[in-house]
């Protein structure tokens, strides 16, 4: 019944399946766009219009700052094409055809930030291994580098295999997904240990209990990636925890600690010789709608409570009950780094730790990185564009 009109611009770098539109109703300035199965759309003028007339078509940026926006009468009317597309009568006469597949986008909320994550899998030990994928295969084939990242977002948790072993493997997988994100412990940072000069308990053979990296700023790193170039060492099993899980055990189970968890703040700094990152908040932050929740729970550089005094005995007895949740054998996988696994976790969700190895018997050596939520995120929207979208 209807043929495509691909030749429609669309306000963005998307592809979108053409989804003919049924028919149009209200009056202008807000019209109703409507699909054969009842979904719709509620359009207004200044928008359209935004979308359509004032789109640079090299950028596909609205170019009109809103003080030079037309009234809002400007829309005269609204139609269905020829083909299925919606099509706007400007004041003046003039057209603008706008492509019906992304007003269904937007109808069935896939621009939103949060749509690229799907319903996450909340796992618990019975998951045994973490999702795997061929670490060679993700380098140069994007459908196996999008499935690796699916699962990222979906189970915060997913291991490559099989990398090469050197050095700057680390780099060349962080650099594939997008910008790495430096910190006090530089771009690309190394985990082994190293005694006198630790700067971080991560650098000693110790046993480091589960926690989440750097609550010290005012947005931990989303991602964290380790990448295992040598390992002949005993012991020193990673521990993952679905932070989800913990969420999920202490809300049932421990109201009272829950609550304390979510509402109580500490201070966090860290304690390095050349630098004094500060943030505060709770231990169980679950932000704001768009925000993801925060786990902050990092020991080493917890600095004081930021709470009346009478509440500080109950925040301690909640973060007793938090850590046995987080180290309880039924919620955590263990597992050994070999050389050339490369683990990534969602470091605000995902609380890691790692059993004490003992270094005089061989060595173990991670290189890591941390990327921002927002641009491992970024890497997996442009991914999906070959998948074309809309009803
Ligand atoms: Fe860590």
């Amino acid at each position: 019944m209807f043929a495509a009109v691909t030749e429609v611009v669309t306000p963005d770098f998307e592809t979108y399946r053409w989804a003919p539109i049924e028919r149009v109703t209200g009056q202008p300035p807000m019209v109703r766009v409507h699909w054969a199965d009842r979904v719709h759309l509620d359009c207004f003028s200044l928008w359209l219009y935004e979308n359509t007339v004032a789109i640079d078509p090299v950028t596909r940026e609205s170019t009109v700052d809103p003080f030079d926006l037309p009234d809002s009468s400007v829309l005269v009317e609204a139609r269905v094409g020829l083909d299925g597309d919606l099509v706007v009568t400007w004041n003046g006469g003039t057209e603008s055809h706008v492509h019906p597949g992304w007003l269904r986008s937007v109808a069935d909320g896939e621009h939103v930030p949060e749509a690229v994550l799907g319903a996450p899998t909340i796992w618990n030990s019975s998951m045994g291994e973490p999702p795997t994928f061929d670490g060679a295969a993700v380098l140069d084939d994007d459908s196996v580098f999008e499935a690796w990242l699916t699962a990222l977002v979906t189970h915060g948790l997913a291991r490559l295999r099989n990398t090469p072993t050197n050095r700057d493997a680390m780099e060349q997988v962080g650099r594939r997904i997008g910008p790495i994100r430096g910190s006090n412990f530089g771009d690309v940072f190394t985990v082994e240990a190293i005694f006198d000069r630790a700067d971080s308990l991560a650098n000693t053979g110790g046993n480091l209990g589960q926690h989440a990296d750097l609550p010290t700023r005012e947005t931990p790193p989303g991602f964290q990636f380790l990448h295992c170039v040598e390992n002949t060492v005993a012991g020193g099993a990673s521990r993952m925890t679905d932070g989800l899980a913990v969420v999920e055990r202490l809300r049932a189970e421990h109201g009272e600690h829950y609550e304390a968890l979510t509402t109580l703040e500490w201070v966090f700094a860290n304690r390095a010789k050349d630098g004094d990152h500060r943030w505060v908040g709770p231990m169980i932050d679950h932000g704001t709608q768009h925000s993801p929740l925060t786990m902050r729970a990092f020991y080493p550089v917890r600095l004081a409570p930021h709470m009346s005094p009478a509440d500080v005995p109950r925040a301690y007895a909640a973060m007793r009950v938090f850590s046995a949740v987080a180290h309880d054998p039924d919620l955590m996988l263990s597992n050994r780094f070999e050389p050339g696994d490369l683990v990534g976790f969602d470091n605000r969700r995902i609380l890691h730790g790692r059993d004490a190895c003992d270094p005089g018997a061989g060595r173990r050596v991670l290189r890591g990185c941390y990327i921002d939520r927002d641009d491992v995120l970024s890497r997996l929207r442009v991914l999906r564009r070959r998948v074309t979208k809309g009803a």
